[in-house]
């Protein structure tokens, strides 16, 4: 028997899929990259903006086809959107099997059991192989939920509160990944950094421990994490990421607005100067990192004076590239009540934003042309730099080889490069 994952949404919703996928190959069942050869479909939803969870909820729809063609295909709907609108679902998509919120992740293989129970075929001997990844990058969830109450996200409301990992579990789930072939690790939380205990408080659990103690598992060539909050990025966590070796130079560190009237009202706890203090810092811990952004554009309220505040912020704090996101009125949260902006005029200043992002990251990609680089490969010849630049490597280079390259293209977001070595030889015959 077979199954399939759709996802939609942030890397959580990713490692989610994982998670869930695993529960599934306990029981027997093997992956495919084929909905028609699937017997179960997972579809796991994202609500942050109303444009994903109306795509996922399209895709549901149009699977009641899917699910009629073959008799016993089960649909199973998971996620954040299936947190926020469960009753919803029920009733508009009588063809869905079971829905499973995004709180609920974790009890998912209790959740499914009632589902699978069946008899065992001889397909499921034959296909009762040892689970196996062949991930050269993967994901480690170490904390679930979000203290924070930023007034247009629903995120706390369909994941809730904060709760962590033990270190020591998720030191096993780094082992397993690394068992099954990952040499890049991004450990994700919502607010990952806030992580700390494990048990007790102040006693080596927090997250610069983990970076240290994740660094330290034997095969873990990268280590990176998804997304900090600007809050908990103290001094100790920034000398962490400084100190150990694995660690990657590359923070992606949402900053949201450049005006401190919105990150007031966005309640994002921090100033436009605490965040360019806290850049600055970073950058003199590891020179040459890079820094990415996520800022949200048309918040209401937010005057024309606010949006230049953010194209300021985006020039002084350099950031290497950066997401824009339209604002998107997300139903039940603070900012929802109040008035929006007309499409068109958001549409307008994402245009500006981009424009200024592109300006500022096409300088920082000049810089490195003709640098030398150590590029992990992820896929077909195309891999990562440590500062997360993606970059397509000439020549053949081996999945999962970590290859010293010499950039000699970067007018565009993926770099290209050379082997260093072959064109020191190439160098060497022509001298
Ligand atoms: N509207 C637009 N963007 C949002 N984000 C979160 N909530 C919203 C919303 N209601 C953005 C933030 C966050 C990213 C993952 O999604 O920028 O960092
Ligand atoms: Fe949402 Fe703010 Fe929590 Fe991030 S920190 S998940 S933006 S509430």
């Amino acid at each position: 028997m077979k199954y399939y994952v759709r996802t939609y949404g942030c890397q959580m919703n990713v490692a989610d899929s994982d998670e869930m996928g695993r529960h599934l190959q306990a029981r027997g069942l093997i992956p495919t990259e084929d909905p028609e050869e699937a017997s179960v479909l997972l579809v796991n939803t994202c609500t942050v903006r109303q444009h994903a969870e109306d795509r996922a909820f399209s895709e549901v729809g149009r699977l009641k086809k899917w699910k009629a063609r073959q008799s016993g295909r089960k649909l199973v709907v998971t996620g954040c959107a299936a947190e926020r609108t469960k009753a919803y679902l029920e009733n508009r998509f009588p063809h869905i099997d079971l829905v499973i919120g995004a709180k609920a992740i974790e009890d998912f293989g209790r959740a499914v059991e009632g589902l699978l129970e069946r008899r065992e075929t001889d397909e499921d001997l034959e296909y009762a192989i040892p689970m196996s990844g062949d991930r050269v990058s993967a994901f480690v969830t170490i904390m679930r939920g979000c203290n924070y109450s930023c007034t247009y996200c629903i995120v706390p409301f369909v994941r809730g509160r904060e709760s962590y990992h033990p270190m020591e579990h998720i030191l096993s789930e780094v082992r397993d990944r690394v068992a099954e072939g990952a040499r890049e690790i991004t450990l994700l939380g919502q607010t990952v950094n806030s992580y700390h205990r494990d048990g007790a408080r102040g006693r080596g659990t927090d997250f610069a421990d983990l970076l240290e103690n994740a660094g330290k598992v034997d095969g873990v060539e990268r280590l990176r994490f998804m997304s900090p909050h600007p809050h908990y990025m103290t001094d100790r966590v920034i000398d962490a990421i400084a100190a150990v070796p694995e660690a990657c130079e590359a923070v992606h560190l949402p900053v949201q607005s450049g005006s401190d009237a919105m990150l007031k009202k966005m309640l994002r706890n921090y100033t436009r100067e605490e965040y360019l203090a806290l850049a600055g810092k970073m950058r003199k811990a590891m020179p040459g990192m890079t820094i990415s952004t996520d800022v949200i554009l048309g918040f209401p309220g937010e005057t024309v004076e606010d949006f230049r505040q953010t194209l300021s912020l985006i020039r002084e704090a350099q950031f290497d590239w950066g997401f824009i996101f339209k604002y998107s009125a997300r139903e039940g949260t603070p900012a929802a009540a109040w008035e929006s902006y007309p499409e068109g005029l958001i549409e307008e200043r994402h245009q500006e934003c981009m424009a200024v992002f592109e300006e500022v990251s096409r300088l920082k990609r000049a810089a490195l042309l003709g640098t030398e680089q150590e590029v992990l490969i992820e896929e077909e010849n195309t891999g990562r730099t440590r500062t997360n630049y993606k970059v397509s490597v000439e020549g053949n280079v081996a999945t999962g080889e970590i290859v010293r390259v010499r950039i000699t293209n970067s007018d565009r977001a993926t770099l290209t490069a050379v082997l260093a070595d072959r064109q020191k030889q190439t160098e060497g015959l022509e001298a």
